[in-house]
């Protein structure tokens, strides 16, 4: 009689591993798939597992023997399919791993975008430098203002139209209609200065200004402006000529023209617009006029005793002066392509 265990048997759950087991292993794609495929062929719940338990009920010791070296043959060869598979498969993953994980050392580096002053701003601070430079110093006042301060002080009468709706933007604040406003310009800063201090007084006040404007080209409802004031013992018409033309050929050159022409404010008298040539022009670049005595005692300055001059100048309009800039809406894009050109 043949042994029978070296037969094929068709029912021998094991003939079907043994064909169709290396196959899987070596089609498998992943480790974890790999795992799947081992816990399936040679696990505990395994076809082998399962004949490993049934050898004790083969009662021919050597039928058993052959019986259980088959098993183990069969089971090692399947382990050792495993483990070379996995090993295969472990590398290519760690390979692919590595590749999307790879950092380009020698890739340049992102450049940071350095932020810069605002051209306003920085208009500003070197117009106040400029007469720091003269010997005056600086101060800032609040944008809220009381009528008093912003048109009462400066001796613009109640029936001035700059104190009406259609130019002026009146806050609901205060116990009264018209009490607080968005100040028209810095002039205010001229009286709450000389109120809170002594003369002589060298001041200049940068700061924002409102207005009921539509924007246009030389028009922005929120702008930004200097003020002066110089007072002082026989101040003359001849200090502000010589101050403020001292001012533009440091702001635009040392061969500016400057010229002076009539003009009127309340606050000042006389009154003149200096105006400046640049660009092959005259432009206007501030108000200005000596200190009107009525403004002196308004804030308890002796008129008899002092004298002294005030300017009022946009940051907006002497930066479109400075630069050439044609369209005052431009400052108030904040477009950064227009910006870096007057870095
Ligand atoms: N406050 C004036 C304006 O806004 C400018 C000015 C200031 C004129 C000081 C004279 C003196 O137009």
């Amino acid at each position: 009689m043949t042994d029978p265990t070296n037969l094929p048997d068709p029912m021998d759950p094991l003939d079907d591993l043994r064909t169709s087991a290396p196959a899987r292993i070596e089609a498998a794609e992943t480790v974890a798939e790999l795992d799947a495929i081992e816990v399936e062929t040679v696990g505990r719940q395994s076809p082998i597992a399962l004949a490993r338990r049934g050898l004790g009920a083969i009662e021919d010791p050597d039928a058993r023997r052959n019986e259980g070296l088959r098993i183990n043959e069969l089971a090692s060869a399947l382990s050792d399919a495993i483990d070379r598979r996995r090993a295969e498969l472990a590398s290519a993953e760690l390979a692919v791993a590595l590749a999307e994980d790879r950092v380009d050392v020698t890739a340049p580096g992102r450049r940071i975008e350095r932020g810069s002053v605002h051209l306003i701003q920085e208009t500003m601070d070197e117009i106040v430098d400029i007469f720091v430079g003269l010997g005056y110093t600086m101060a800032t006042g609040p944008e809220a203002e009381s009528e008093f301060y912003n048109f009462t002080a400066l001796n613009i009468p109640s029936t001035h139209p700059t104190r009406l709706e259609s130019d002026t933007l009146y806050l609901d604040y205060g116990e009264e209609q018209e009490e607080v406003l968005l100040r028209t310009h810095t002039s205010p800063m001229q009286a709450r200065y000389m109120e809170e201090h002594e003369p002589p007084v060298y001041v200049v006040v940068p700061g924002r200004a409102f207005r009921a404007d539509v924007m246009d080209a030389t028009h922005l409802p929120v702008f930004h402006q200097i003020e002066g004031l110089a007072v002082d013992e026989n101040i003359t018409f001849g200090d502000l000529k010589g101050t403020l033309a001292a001012f533009a050929k440091e702001f635009l050159g040392s061969e500016t023209k400057v010229k002076f022409i009539p003009h009127y404010f309340p606050f000042t008298e006389p009154s003149a617009e200096m105006h400046a040539y640049a660009h092959g022009q005259w432009l206007e670049l501030m108000g200005c006029g000596m200190v009107n005595p009525a403004v002196f005692e308004h804030v308890g300055y002796d008129p008899d005793r002092l004298s002294g001059f005030a300017f009022g100048m946009g940051a907006e309009r002497l930066a479109m002066v400075r630069h050439g800039i044609t369209d005052m809406r431009t400052l108030a894009d904040a477009d950064i392509r227009v910006l870096e050109q007057y870095r």
